[in-house]
């Protein structure tokens, strides 16, 4: 049966864990090969077992995507590894601390921008340059959030860097929407996740806040963000550029 991203190579940051850990089995299972990259390398070799043992094809590449040489370096091991790239999922990305906009630490602040602004416009300058060249368009999808759309309690830096995300992917895709390249955001509500998971084991009550913001009355699966992404890659959202999609149980229609 021909999968929604039959033959494409692709790459997930962040695929250790979570959302990125579900893309990357999701683009396999739709028949894409992809490259697993993250920080933590123990966990991003896991995610290729994963995929491997579904029957799909994937390698992992350790990458902090702050780093410029880190970026640039995940881009030529697509290339070395499988000749080329043609969809990436942006996505490692960090909660930090929370505290409110008064009492934030200029390195939670840096740091957070670091990973996930930063990150997203590296890798994207080191894949666009790598699929302007080879002539034959592609598909990018940055991870926003609903803090990327709305302000979020306690945590500033986090909600600035994701509005910031959005801002570099309506750019990106205005600026290669002639090269072919489709270029948009993904905003996710609130996701069954480590990072999640994180924030609640330092502030317990947190628990009922963030499922009560849900109208769906739950957190999301990362599952459920990842079928969103394999769509937006795929040539079934040909004509969607520029676009910050929420997936989030309507969180921000309220
Ligand atoms: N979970 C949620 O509720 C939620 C909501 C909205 C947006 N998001 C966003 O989704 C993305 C994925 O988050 P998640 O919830 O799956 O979290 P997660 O903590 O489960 O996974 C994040 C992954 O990113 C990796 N990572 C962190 N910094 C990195 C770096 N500098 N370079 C490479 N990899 C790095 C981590 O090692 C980890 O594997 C993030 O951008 C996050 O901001 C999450």
């Amino acid at each position: 049966m021909a999968g929604l991203l039959n033959g494409k190579i692709t790459l997930v940051t962040g695929a250790a864990s979570g959302i990125g850990r579900a893309a990357a089995i999701a683009f396999a299972r739709e028949g894409a090969k992809v490259l697993v990259a993250d920080m933590t390398e123990d966990a991003g070799r896991e995610t290729v077992k994963l995929v491997k043992d579904a029957g799909g094809e994937a390698t992992f590449v350790k990458c902090d995507v702050a780093r410029a040489a880190d970026a640039e370096a995940l881009v030529a091991a697509a290339v070395k590894t499988y000749g080329r790239l043609d969809g990436a999922f942006n996505n490692a990305g960090v909660a930090g601390k929370i505290a409110r906009t008064a009492d934030d630490t200029e390195e939670n602040f840096d740091r957070i921008m670091a990973v996930n602004l930063r990150g997203v416009w590296l890798c994207m300058k080191y894949e666009i340059q790598q699929m302007v060249k080879q002539g034959q368009g592609g598909a990018i999808v940055n991870t926003a959030s609903a803090a990327g759309l709305v302000g979020s309690h306690g945590m500033p830096a986090y909600a600035a860097s994701k509005h910031g995300v959005i801002g570099l992917t309506k750019t990106a895709a205005l600026e290669y929407a002639r090269a072919a390249i489709r270029i948009n955001a993904v905003c996710p509500g609130v996701i069954d996740t480590a990072m999640v998971a994180g924030m609640v084991s330092a502030h317990p009550r947190l628990k009922d806040k963030l499922v009560g913001v849900e109208p769906i009355a739950r957190m999301g699966r990362p599952s459920e963000i990842a079928e969103a992404v394999t769509w937006l890659l795929s040539d079934a959202a040909s004509f969607v550029t520029g676009a910050a999609m929420p997936v989030d149980g309507g969180m921000i229609a309220q």
